[in-house]
């Protein structure tokens, strides 16, 4: 049977350009009783319908609740790599729900900075031992997916661990630029796999007989909002600096963390793909449906009511990009990564276009792919490099750039 984009009844994707076919958007200034948005105030409501669409149809609803963290300084170097860095090892208690793990933060602030720094702020993959060869960061013994070579056991980190990540992370290129660098287990918040939320934030707060019940994208994105939390009691760093980044899923929850707490002063989503920057109507890579099979407690009950059906959604993912405005936003695909649908993140960074423009900025100024291993746009920027899917110096160079001229 095929759906209004040619999809069959299986979740079969398309790495064929001539088979996209056409799409109609939702229209990003239009709300839904049917008011055009011409002014900033305008978009400031249609923001917030926008923020309830995403949380009804797709991420789920955030809960509200405030939290009573407790934030313990486990461990501080006062010169760490080679005396470039003030390193701490800090933990986020959950007072009123004991029995959750803490979230583990590692953060370096470069020590040469007089004044506080701006902060990335992301989580990573395996564990703060896996972003840095310093063998004294505590080995998470969280679960995590069972990665290779003997790295995990059992689905529990082993020493092998250490540094598996460490290219991805540029931590001394990171605090010779003057910037801080905060990020943990995304699995501290919640482990990734269809019954993680049991021992996560999700087995306290939400509803799971509801349809529009947070998912993990969703747990992962709160997560990032409490670890702002702490940001704001540390002196070191700057907290109206916040660079929210995140890498494929966690790229997702970076964008959704972004659009919902404006204390991410700016928010960087690397490989995002699917559901993250890439518009769910354009058949290309991976679809709406694959995602909700293949990870199934990602999102909301009700976003799989949309697998077969995506034209229905009551938005798409260019809007999601354009809750970040008119703050700073970067877009960016890898050439060989066509499962995160490179042209449809940036198809979805161009239709910010009219939001930044309320504002009086401009968003990425063009509406020209790129050529590859160029960085295009202003206060929206994109690049697709060459290569896989994967964080990289490349990469990691052009956000830099961007936090210079956009952020500090
Ligand atoms: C899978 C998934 C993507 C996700 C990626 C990742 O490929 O299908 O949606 O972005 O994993 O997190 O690396």
């Amino acid at each position: 049977v095929a759906t209004a984009h040619g999809q069959t009844a299986e979740p079969v994707f398309n790495y064929d350009e001539s088979k996209v076919g056409t799409f109609t958007l939702p229209d990003l200034l239009v709300s839904r009783s049917g008011k055009k948005v011409t002014d900033v105030a305008g978009w400031e409501r249609r923001r917030k319908e926008l923020i309830q669409l995403f949380a009804e149809n797709v991420y789920g609803q955030t809960p509200q609740k405030a939290v009573k963290l407790r934030y313990q300084t486990v461990k501080t170097d006062e010169s760490a790599l080679n005396g470039l860095a003030i390193r701490k090892q800090i933990s986020i208690y959950f007072v009123d729900y004991p029995q959750l793990p803490p979230i583990d933060v590692l953060l370096y602030v470069p020590k040469a900075s007089k004044k506080p720094a701006p902060v990335f702020l992301g989580l990573n993959f395996c564990g703060n031992h896996c972003v840095t060869a310093e063998t004294d960061i505590a080995l998470s013994t969280r679960w995590m997916s069972n990665g290779p070579d003997g790295t995990t056991v059992n689905n529990r980190a082993t020493e092998k661990a250490r540094a598996m990540q460490e290219r991805r992370w540029p931590i001394e290129t990171i605090l010779k630029r003057g910037y801080a660098l905060a990020t943990a287990y995304y699995g501290d918040i919640e482990p990734d796999h269809p019954h993680g939320w049991r021992t996560g934030i999700r087995s306290v707060l939400g509803d799971t007989l509801r349809a529009d019940n947070w998912g993990a994208v969703g747990a992962w994105a709160w997560g990032m909002s409490r670890i702002a939390d702490f940001l704001a009691t540390e002196p070191s760093v700057d907290a109206s600096r916040i660079i929210g980044i995140g890498h494929s899923r966690i790229g997702k929850a970076a964008l959704w963390a972004g659009a919902q707490d404006k204390r991410f002063t700016a928010v960087v989503a690397n490989e995002a793909g699917e559901s993250g920057s890439a518009l769910s109507r354009r058949w290309y890579g991976e679809t709406v449906e694959r995602i909700n099979t293949s990870f199934p407690h990602w999102f909301c009950g009700r976003y799989k009511t949309y697998n077969k059906r995506v034209a229905d959604l009551p938005v798409d993912q260019h809007e999601l990009l354009a809750l970040i405005a008119p703050r700073p936003l970067y877009v960016a695909s890898a050439e060989e990564d066509r499962w995160s649908d490179p042209k449809g993140e940036f198809l979805s960074a161009v239709e910010t276009e009219p939001v930044y423009r309320l504002y009086g900025k401009v968003a990425l100024g063009t509406t020209q792919y790129p050529a590859v291993n160029e960085s295009v746009g202003k206060t929206v920027r994109y690049h697709v490099r060459t290569g896989k899917h994967d964080v990289t110096d490349f990469d990691w160079e052009q956000y830099l750039r961007f936090a210079d001229e956009l952020v500090r």
